[in-house]
């Protein structure tokens, strides 16, 4: 490998392609190590190209091995090919048919790009670029084909052929012992939704009605003896069609929708058309080896991929540029089924903390991109919390803006002038501007500035009078390439909570009530004045969390804890505590740093204690409002000159304290949710677990022997890795007998579940303590680790470099450079998770000083080292930046 110094793709060069392909014919021969691939392509001049034009089609590690065109060989003069294209300098004038053979070694592809063998069976992966390396092709988006593949394989090795579309025949190749299917996709798409797989499967079915009646064949497909632990992710699909028919309108429309699950997967799954490819952590689980959580992202996920066959599929992208045009659509409807199937509160807190924890990062490093970036060297790099989550964030947005008739008539719009078509941002914003008779040019500058906006809100009320006043400035901070920013449009939802927790009506002057409360921002800096307002009132601002901003707010403890038992909006109350919590959690860290004291807050503690007693609250939303801000917030919320031993420390005895001063009512409620019945993976049992596992950990965080050993009883004698593995996160947080017994016992319980073990590894790499580094290195060398597999490397590695701030941030470096390390190793193997690995080192600048110089000291060797791959020169550049 050599670093590719590849210079940028500019959204700005964007031309339509010279050549369209209407058909393609795949036959494909699998062979461990030799696999052939004959292709047929059905080529065109594209009539709205600018004349004749050269054939140049994309490749990427591929041998050529012959070139014919209508029936013809082409002879050796009259074309260029090699491992990384194929040019016909002077291909006909009119429409002809390529064919060309190309040979792969799918046992040797450890990109896991193109086709691969996980487990023995062979699979693909072809986003973003990944099918250019099975055959040469134009390998972007906007060229769609109507796909035919005829696959063929030792029927040994092989007993399951799968591909996109319909099955249209299948049968023995006589006396080969090999077997073969045909599949067709009637659907044309861009080549990155191809896929195919061969294998020994099993496999769990189900069949579907849909809303017009039609009869779809459902089947997930897992390694053999893994069925049984295939039932929740086909009865999500289940639930995913009905909801998408019933929330959008939108029926599935192939005869067959098949899943396959693989246990080596560089991301989370992938929406092939008619034959999504998912990490098997997406697909498997049974109460003994999958959370709570585990199932929730299961459901999550299983609903994206199937969601994409409308927002991805049907209606595509037609340049990378417009990634978040499928996935930030597509995250949004996901959440919206999640808050459907589940409690719409909790789901909003958990994506908002997801949000801050992941994007609102990235928006604030050197990593900060807009929502479409304009520029990139290495697309796979782009797959980020901004494209997808801020992507997200710019729907719901939309929809708050627009109310949900309108919304639902733009997407309505969206579907019916787009459909079977390639689509850029500007068509999609333009549905909605048309459907709402409104300009959103201003709401464009979402997905063209990237950085989170600043809001700060003043109020003065003058109850004679009856008038509020709120003064609202905006600021979107600077970002690399981006020095100055607009002001943007901002939908705050917003209530004023009277005395009785009652809202007081907004009445805007000039403007009237306000409608669904949506107050938008529009100024760097503007005045509202709200009539009528009598009483005295709290603010409650950006309600459900309705735009992704920081907010500083003139609101005291007082106003806070107010807010905390008192507002109607869950949400809000949520973040009232948080608040405060961030607010004490600050000052003791600075008092840390200057050899103070940590002042300890009854105010919270009084805020935590009527939350937990309030029977009428749901059980998960009382375990949200009890989980202070994570390291990561914190950190986030200082933003710069970071030390995250002092955040660690001051976090800590916060926990200390609230574990002491609420221990009766944690033992009290730990006590009652427990549940005698047998396991259910539903939202409303996942809760009260929830709830009395974060009871459990306040009650340990004193370090009571008492608590140690509940915690050590209830790792013991659960029933479920729910509560187990709650338990061990909890004994992992203290330096005891109990701890290394339980981890010990996991690691034998679960010896032959790589998936299990991987919370195992995972769970060890967070551990607090500067044992850790050297407990990993260790653990690197476990049978059961390897950097072929990219679930081991995020468990293992992701844990300790994303999840244990004060350890990968040793003050000595040390953690540096082993991440740094174990990065250049894995980049020879696989470019892309190493490159997403290195992105820990993303907020690298916020550190403070001596953190910072090792930081950069770390990353200016890996950027020296001559043979980076693309994908992490480009991560490495971009973070010295
Ligand atoms: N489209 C997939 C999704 O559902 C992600 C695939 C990304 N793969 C990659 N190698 N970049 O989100
Ligand atoms: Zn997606």
């Amino acid at each position: 490998m050599r670093t590719e110094h590849a210079r940028p793709i500019r959204l700005s060069d964007y031309r339509a392609p010279d050549w369209l392909v209407d058909t393609v014919h795949l036959d494909v021969a699998l062979h461990p190590s030799r696999t052939r691939i004959k292709a047929r392509l059905a080529l065109r001049p594209n009539p709205s190209a600018r004349g004749p034009a050269p054939l140049v089609l994309d490749g990427d590690e591929l041998t050529p091995l012959s070139v014919t065109i209508d029936g013809a060989a082409l002879p050796a003069t009259e074309y260029a090919a090699g491992p990384d294209g194929l040019t016909i300098p002077q291909p006909p004038a009119g429409p002809f048919v390529l064919e060309v053979e190309t040979e792969i070694d799918p046992s040797a592809n450890t990109k896991l790009m193109g086709l691969y063998r996980s487990s023995g069976n062979y699979c693909t992966q072809c986003e973003a670029e990944g099918f250019r390396r099975i055959t040469y092709f134009p390998d972007r988006p906007d060229v769609m084909a109507v796909y035919t593949t005829r696959i063929e394989a030792e029927r040994d090795e092989a007993p399951v052929l799968l591909g996109n579309g319909n099955l249209v025949a299948r049968g023995d190749v006589p006396g080969t012992g090999r077997h073969f299917a045909v599949w067709h996709d009637p659907f044309p798409k861009p080549c990155y939704l191809f896929a195919l797989v061969g294998g020994r499967l099993d496999v769990r079915r189900t069949t579907f009605t849909t809303m017009s009646g039609r009869s779809v064949e459902l089947a997930v497909y897992v390694e053999p003896g893994k069925a049984d632990r295939a039932g929740y992710a086909l009865a999500a699909l289940e639930r995913s069609m009905r909801w998408d028919e019933q929330a959008f309108g939108r029926e599935y429309d192939l005869d067959v929708f098949n899943i396959v699950a693989v246990a080596d997967f560089n991301m989370g799954a992938m929406e092939n058309k008619g034959l999504n490819i998912f990490n098997d952590k997406y697909v498997l689980a049974s109460p003994e080896t999958a959370t709570d959580a585990d199932f929730a992202h299961i459901e999550a996920v299983i609903a994206h991929e199937y969601f994409h066959n409308w927002t991805g599929n049907r209606i595509t992208c037609r340049d990378w540029f417009q990634l978040c045009l499928k996935e930030g659509l597509t995250v949004f409807r996901d959440q919206e089924f999640s808050a459907d199937m589940r409690s719409r509160p909790v789901k909003r807190i958990a994506d908002v903390r997801v949000l801050r924890g992941h994007q609102f990062v990235e928006d604030a490093g050197p990593l900060a991109h807009p929502v479409r970036p304009e520029t990139y060297r290495e697309i796979n790099n782009f797959y980020t919390a901004t494209v997808y989550e801020k992507g997200a964030e710019v729907v719901r947005m939309l929809k708050i803006l627009l109310g949900p008739e309108t919304f639902r008539a733009g997407m309505d719009l969206y579907f019916a002038r787009h459909d079977g078509r390639a689509a850029t941002i500007e068509e999609f914003v333009a549905c909605f501007a048309e459907a709402g008779g409104t300009d959103l040019s201003q709401f464009m500058l979402w997905y063209g500035q990237a950085g989170t906006p600043e809001i700060a809100v003043t109020r003065r009320h003058d109850s004679q009078g009856g008038t509020l006043v709120l003064d609202i400035a905006q600021v979107v901070p600077p970002t690399p390439g981006q020095p100055a920013k607009s002001p943007m449009q901002i939908p705050l939802v917003l209530g004023f909570v009277g005395p009785d927790g009652r809202d007081v009506p907004l009445t805007l002057r000039g403007h009237g009530p306000l409608e669904r409360g949506v107050l938008v921002l529009t100024k760097p800096a503007e005045r509202f004045v709200f009539d009528g307002i009598t009483v005295p009132v709290v603010p409650s601002l950006n309600r459900g969390f309705s735009a992704p901003v920081k907010i500083k707010a003139d609101l005291g403890s007082d106003d806070l804890r107010f807010l905390a038992t008192h507002d109607s909006d869950p949400f809000n109350r949520w973040q009232a505590v948080q608040t405060l919590a961030s607010e004490i959690l600050i000052g003791n860290v600075a008092a840390i740093r200057t050899g103070g004291g940590v002042r300890h807050d009854g105010g919270l503690v009084h805020a935590l204690a009527s939350v937990l007693e309030d029977e009428r609250l749901e059980p998960a939303f009382v375990a949200q409002v009890l989980s202070i801000p994570s390291e990561g917030d914190i950190a986030r919320d200082i933003g710069r000159d970071v030390d995250p031993e002092a955040i660690f420390d001051a976090r800590h005895a916060l926990r200390r304290a609230i574990g002491n001063d609420l221990a009766p009512t944690l033992r009290v409620l730990y006590d009652r949710l427990r549940d005698d019945g047998p396991y259910s993976p539903d939202a409303a049992s996942a809760g009260r677990r929830a709830l009395r596992n974060v009871c459990l950990d306040l009650l340990a965080a004193p370090g009571h022997a008492g608590a140690v050993a509940l915690a050590a009883a209830q790792y013991a004698e659960a029933d479920n890795m729910t509560d187990r593995m709650a338990a061990l996160g909890t004994l992992s947080l203290h330096d005891t007998a109990e701890r290394e017994t339980a981890l010990a016992d996991f690691a034998e319980r679960f010896r032959d579940d790589p998936l299990v073990i991987d919370k195992w590894f995972a769970l060890q790499a967070m551990i607090p303590d500067p044992s850790t580094l050297a407990r990993v290195e260790r653990l690197t060398d476990h049978p059961a680790f390897s950097l072929g597999n990219p679930n081991r490397v995020r468990a293992l590695l992701g844990s300790f470099a994303q999840a244990n701030h004060t350890q990968f941030n040793r003050a000595d470096g040390k953690g540096y450079d082993f991440v740094a390390g174990m990065v250049l190793t894995l980049d020879g193997k696989n470019p892309q998770v190493a490159a997403r690995l290195m992105t820990a080192f993303r907020s690298w600048r916020a550190l403070e000083s001596g953190r910072r110089d090792k930081a950069r000291a770390t990353l200016e060797r890996v950027a020296a080292n001559p043979s980076l791959s693309r994908d992490l020169a480009d991560i490495v550049e971009r973070s010295l930046g």
